[in-house]
């Protein structure tokens, strides 16, 4: 696991982009796995800026949505797939074909899951899995509890998240209770994965997910078994790390470490 510490979050953002950039030049069809709410909202601004500019072309790659609201329809402004045509796919070449999302609506809801795991494995797994960090530990809807092999499925949101995410709805009622998400399981299966946080508000959970015991009852801290799991923060998510000085001088050495793998 590395922690890379940033300055603010628009770094947070730009080092997230860089890194799909270096990736997707590696490998044309790149599988990225993306996920909602409002931190990965740079990272897509930026993905659209450099698609933009015409380094990046998205028309060979493939994309799977994290999790899904049970009982939206993907009209629905408040669903997850509403909300990755809003602030990335319509603004990309991505082919529609290559876009792919848990639907929130299914008509065989574990049949559903299955599938969407049997997709993510036919076309090789994921390359990147971006993440954001739930106050409460979760990582897409792996609710604190959640098994830390679980795999695509339906899963009961907490009161705490019903909340958190109800300013998003006109009334907290009108938020789902239920929603698809891909397993922590299915998540540590990806090869590379990008968590990203901001602000002081996760300071608490990130050192706990990150220097914490590895438990379900907080199911970030799983991603300390991944071999590639980096998490990306800006300076008020990474206050509470006790080891912070370790990780920012481990980042400050990379630059030496370069001149031994100069191929890099
Ligand atoms: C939501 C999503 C997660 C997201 C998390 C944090 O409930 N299902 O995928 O990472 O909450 O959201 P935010 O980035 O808005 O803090």
């Amino acid at each position: 696991m590395e922690i890379i510490i940033k300055p603010d979050y628009d770094a947070v953002c730009a080092e997230a982009a860089t890194i799909i950039l270096r990736a997707w030049k590696k490998k044309n069809n790149l599988v990225l796995g993306l996920a909602t709410g409002k931190t990965p909202l740079g990272l897509y601004e930026k993905l659209i800026a450099i698609h933009k500019n015409g380094e990046i072309d998205f028309s060979t790659v493939i994309t799977f949505g994290l999790d899904e609201y049970l009982g939206l329809e993907e009209t629905n402004p408040q669903s997850f797939a509403f909300y990755l045509d809003r602030h990335l796919y319509r603004h990309i070449n991505i082919r529609p074909e290559n876009i792919h999302r848990l639907s929130g609506r299914p008509s065989d809801i574990d049949e559903h899951c299955r599938a969407y795991e049997r997709k993510i494995r036919s076309v090789g797994g994921i390359d990147i899995q971006i993440l954001g960090l739930g106050r409460n530990g979760h990582i897409g809807f792996n609710e604190p509890g959640s098994s830390l092999t679980s795999r695509t499925r339906l899963k009961s949101l907490t009161q705490e998240t019903v909340k958190a995410n109800a300013s998003l709805f006109e009334d907290e009622k009108d938020v789902p209770r239920f929603c698809l998400t891909m397993g922590i399981g299915t998540i540590l299966e990806s090869r590379l994965i990008l968590l990203l946080a901001s602000g002081e508000d996760k300071a608490d959970i990130v050192a706990r997910a990150a220097e914490g015991p590895v438990t379900a009852f907080v199911p970030a801290s799983a991603l300390q078994l991944h071999p590639q799991a980096k998490f990306i923060l800006d300076e008020e998510a990474a206050s509470r790390l006790a080891l912070k000085d370790y990780y920012r001088w481990t980042q400050e050495n990379k630059e030496r470490l370069s001149s031994f793998t100069r191929k890099e």
